[in-house]
This record gives C-alpha cells, sequence and structure tokens, in this order.
C-alpha cells in the first residue's frame, strides 16, 4: 500500500516536471496576430503563468494598450521548479539575486489595469512594469494567499473577472483545465496537445461545436526548459546562449474564439469509388486516410485522421464520433477502435459531409 502510494507520488513529480516548458513569444505573436480584434475592451487572465517567467504576460503587458484591454491578470504557480528565476525579453534566465520589492517563495498576482506608455528606450523589460505597476495605484502586484493553483479559489476569483484565458497550461492536468473554463463560460485560446482532441472529456466539446482549433497547429514549436529537463531524442534539443530548448510536434491551439479559417471551405477533389475507398470491419463507415481525399460526393460516415480538426468548417461537415473513448457516446456506436481487414486503424474522427454533391 505505502509502495503503491510513493510510486504515484513519483508519477505525479514526473508529470509535474514534464509540465515545465515555456512558450517563446513568436510562437504566441503568430496566433495572436490573427485574432488582435477580438481582445478590446477584454480582460484576460493568464493563470498558469508567472509574470517573471511567461511570454503569454509579455506579451499582453507590452501590447495592453495596442489591443484595448481593460485588464490583464497573471499568477504564478508556486512550485514551479523556475519561479524564482527570470526571463527576460532577451532570452537570458538569471536567478534573482535580490528581491527588490518582488515576492519571492510565494505565488504571485499582477493584475494590470493600466499601463502607461513604455519608456523611451524601446526594450520592454519586467522592471518598466514593475515600476509601473508601483507607481500606478490601478495596479496590483502581490503574493498570493495559496499555491497559485489554477483550481484554488482565489485563482477563481480572479478567473470570474477575466473575459478571456490565454496560456499554455499544464498538459497533464489538461482535462480539468478545460472544463473549469467550460464550467465558468470563458473564452479561451490555450495551448495543448493534438492527442488531447480525441480524450473524451474533450472531445465532447469539440463534436458540440463548443471548442474547436486556432490557426497555428502542427509542425515543431520549440519550448524552453530547465536544464535538467529529460529529452530522449537527441534532435529535439537544442541550446542557445546557454538555454535548453525542446521541439514538440503535434502542439495546437484550442479555442473557442471566432476564426476565419472555420468558416473556409475545403476543396475537395476526389469522387467515391467501392475500390478506392475500404469500408472497415465494424463501422458502417469508409476510411480517408487523408482528409484531403474525402470524397466529394459521398453522405455517409468517413473515418478521417484527428489532423481534419485544423480544416474542420461546421457548415461544411458534421463531427459524430471518433474512434476512441467507450463511453463517449450514448448510442454505443462509436468510441470503439476501427478496424480494416483484421487489422487496427489510427486515431480516426468520424464525420459527414453536409454538404455532399452527388
Ligand atoms: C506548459 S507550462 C507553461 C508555462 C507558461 N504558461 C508558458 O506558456 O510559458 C505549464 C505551467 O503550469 C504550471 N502549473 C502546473 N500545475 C499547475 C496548477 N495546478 N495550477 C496553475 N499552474 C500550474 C507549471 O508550473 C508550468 O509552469
Amino acid at each position: 500500500m505505502e509502495k503503491k502510494s510513493s510510486n504515484t507520488n513519483l508519477n505525479k513529480a514526473s508529470k509535474a516536471k514534464k509540465d515545465e516548458f515555456y512558450t517563446q513569444l513568436v510562437d504566441i505573436e503568430k496566433e495572436l496576430k490573427h485574432c488582435k480584434d477580438q481582445f478590446r475592451g477584454k480582460g484576460v487572465y493568464c493563470n498558469c503563468d508567472d509574470p517573471f517567467e511567461s511570454n503569454f504576460f509579455k506579451y499582453f503587458a507590452t501590447n495592453f494598450n495596442a489591443l484595448g484591454l481593460k485588464k490583464l491578470i497573471a499568477t504564478s504557480y508556486k512550485p514551479s521548479p523556475i519561479a524564482n528565476t527570470q526571463l527576460n525579453l532577451f532570452g537570458d534566465i538569471t536567478v534573482l539575486s535580490t528581491p527588490k520589492g518582488r515576492p519571492k517563495i510565494t505565488a504571485n498576482k499582477f493584475i494590470i489595469n493600466e499601463v502607461d506608455d513604455i519608456d523611451g528606450d524601446g526594450a520592454f523589460d519586467l522592471r518598466d512594469i514593475a515600476e509601473q505597476l508601483k507607481a500606478n495605484k490601478n495596479n496590483e502586484w502581490a503574493p498570493l494567499k495559496g499555491e497559485g493553483d489554477f483550481r484554488s479559489k482565489e485563482s477563481i476569483e480572479l478567473l470570474k473577472q477575466a473575459d478571456i484565458v490565454v496560456t499554455n497550461p499544464p498538459f497533464s492536468l489538461f482535462r480539468e483545465y478545460v472544463a473549469q473554463l467550460m464550467e465558468h463560460s470563458k473564452k479561451f485560446l490555450i495551448l495543448g496537445n493534438q492527442n488531447a482532441i480525441i480524450y473524451k472529456e474533450i472531445f465532447k466539446f469539440i463534436k458540440e461545436n463548443k471548442m474547436w482549433l486556432g490557426y497555428d497547429n502542427g509542425g515543431t514549436k520549440w519550448f524552453q526548459v530547465p536544464t535538467d529537463y529529460n529529452i530522449p531524442t537527441e534532435s529535439r534539443i537544442k541550446t542557445e546562449n546557454g538555454i535548453k530548448y525542446f521541439s514538440m510536434g503535434s502542439i495546437v491551439w484550442f479555442t473557442n474564439m471566432d476564426t476565419t479559417k472555420r468558416h473556409e471551405e475545403l476543396t475537395l477533389y476526389k469522387k467515391y469509388s467501392s475500390e478506392e475507398y475500404q469500408k472497415y470491419d465494424n463501422y458502417d463507415a469508409i476510411e480517408v486516410p487523408r482528409f484531403l481525399d474525402i470524397p466529394m460526393d459521398h453522405d455517409g460516415v468517413m473515418g478521417v485522421p484527428i489532423t481534419f480538426l485544423d480544416r474542420y468548417n461546421p457548415e461544411q461537415f458534421e463531427i459524430v464520433g471518433s474512434n476512441r473513448g467507450i463511453d463517449q457516446d450514448s448510442n454505443k456506436i462509436y468510441g470503439r477502435g476501427s478496424f480494416l481487414n483484421g487489422k487496427e486503424t489510427f486515431k480516426r474522427l468520424f464525420i459527414k459531409n453536409r454538404m455532399a454533391k452527388k
């Protein structure tokens, strides 16, 4: 029994360690450039973001006036192993030698209601913001009472003050994280692993069109990681100026903010033929291994790779199920693995073309 609980603790610790990777400003800018208009007059909360390390905080603080934000809130998480280090704009990471008024050891909250012009040296630096925060009674910078867990009462109180949550949350808590956003009816733009699409707790929101993908999905993204972060694949590691980076594939933006992309029609070229498209052994559906080969004239159910979601337009297609998550479907049709001639296929979304042209 004792052994089991120490194993569980070890497992939790190793999962928590894996959550420690930090988004680069360039990736935030690449995504946010598409949806700037939707931030005007809004309160943004970055709830897994130490203002001293998070580029999300940096992005919104720097662009506070340009985006027309009403409020920016960021809270850090105390157990974060780099909570006492400072990530500055120029990318070097240094252990803070003097606290200089900055609360240490505890988790912090920053609440910004007003940002005066950043000083004229052209460089944003947290010192500027800290100075402004201190000078401006409309802003607040204080330690949190607890650890800064996004599920804590004080974090939820801050969540209630915000309209949009934007961050890269801990992947190990992704299901709970999204459930909380949905429970509080918040708009969000968050990074996650593509595989989360078919987690049954996430898939239900995707199927109901309550959540979809943003713009800059797929490919690889580089994340800053602590130096002891374990990366088994050599080609996924790079070190620049003593900072370690990890490249991850299949990282996508999940959102419930409108995109122009999800209104674009996917152009289809192929016609259905029973020779070309195989039927599953155990589903009344055809297999389409590349979503670009979806036949334009097929009005039945089709199994497509989960990457289809990146091009999903809900006016053109309907998502009816997936081949994971056995209890996803009260009719018990979907949720089982899909087989072709006795061989199980990869993860699939089952879709129907609402505009099938015969
Ligand atoms: C994937 S990292 C991303 C950090 C930052 N948002 C960024 O994009 O650079 C996830 C962060 O969530 C923090 N975290 C882990 N569990 C948390 C929790 N329960 N509540 C709030 N933050 C948590 C971790 O310490 C980690 O810094």
